[in-house]
């Protein structure tokens, strides 16, 4: 079966896992100024949302409705989620696992916050581990650096996608630890370089990830696609 993961800028990614359309943390052209796809382009069988801030969720509930995606997210999330018209939807809450069709979803523990945009609850913020064939893909969604990080790493990571934008999560230093942490085979960054508050110079992270660990960066640019 047959796995890619394209970028779309910011930490919004879609993978395609054995035909199935799955969006992480829908933010799209038009809210999101490093997308050069609009939401209405995007095929969508399942939706992950890693936590409720803007950045993350501005295009989740009309993605959604459009495609009848199944939202998967924490229980705050979704059922505010519901509380917008869209029923569909798994809640999951942190530490727990599921076996959808395309493979199976563990929500993962993130250093982070979570709130919603309108001011709502947005429970705790997560990332997913995604297992499939074999494979176990790690999307860590905001986050500081954290010891138990170490855990996640011993499931085997072959990818692991990681916010290193600093300012409002671990920053490039911070990204270079977790992967030491981690272990993956192939990292993917994300959460940069979308406002000057999160510039970051992604070439010369990569020259450090290369010097420091084992594993592969993967800089990909916007609408770019990485096969795994
Ligand atoms: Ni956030
Ligand atoms: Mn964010």
């Amino acid at each position: 079966m047959s796995i890619t993961i394209t970028w779309h800028g910011h930490a919004t990614f879609s993978l395609n896992i054995g035909g199935t359309a799955v969006v992480v943390d829908p933010f799209f052209a038009g809210n999101n100024p490093a997308a050069k796809t609009a939401v209405g382009a995007v095929a969508a069988d399942f939706i992950l949302q890693t936590h409720g801030h803007g950045d993350h969720i501005a295009d989740t509930v009309p993605l959604a409705k459009r495609t009848g995606a199944t939202v998967v997210g924490n229980f705050e999330i979704c059922n505010w989620i519901a509380a917008k018209g869209h029923e569909n939807n798994h809640a999951m809450n942190t530490g727990g696992g599921w076996n959808f069709p395309f493979g199976r979803v563990k929500m993962t523990y993130a250093l982070h916050s979570s709130g919603l945009p309108d001011g709502s609850y947005g429970g705790n913020p997560g990332g997913f581990v995604i297992t499939t064939e074999g494979k176990h893909i790690y999307i860590a969604g905001d986050t500081a650096l954290f010891s138990d990080m170490s855990l996640i790493g011993q499931m085997g990571l072959d990818v692991a996608i990681l916010p290193i934008g600093d300012n409002f999560t671990m920053g490039p230093g911070d990204a270079v630890e977790a992967i030491k942490l981690l272990k993956p085979k192939v990292v993917i960054p994300c959460h940069y370089n979308t406002w000057p508050l999160i510039a970051v110079d992604a070439a010369a992270w990569a020259k450090l990830v290369s010097q420091h660990t084992s594993a592969q960066p993967v800089v990909l640019g916007v609408d770019e696609t990485y096969s795994v």
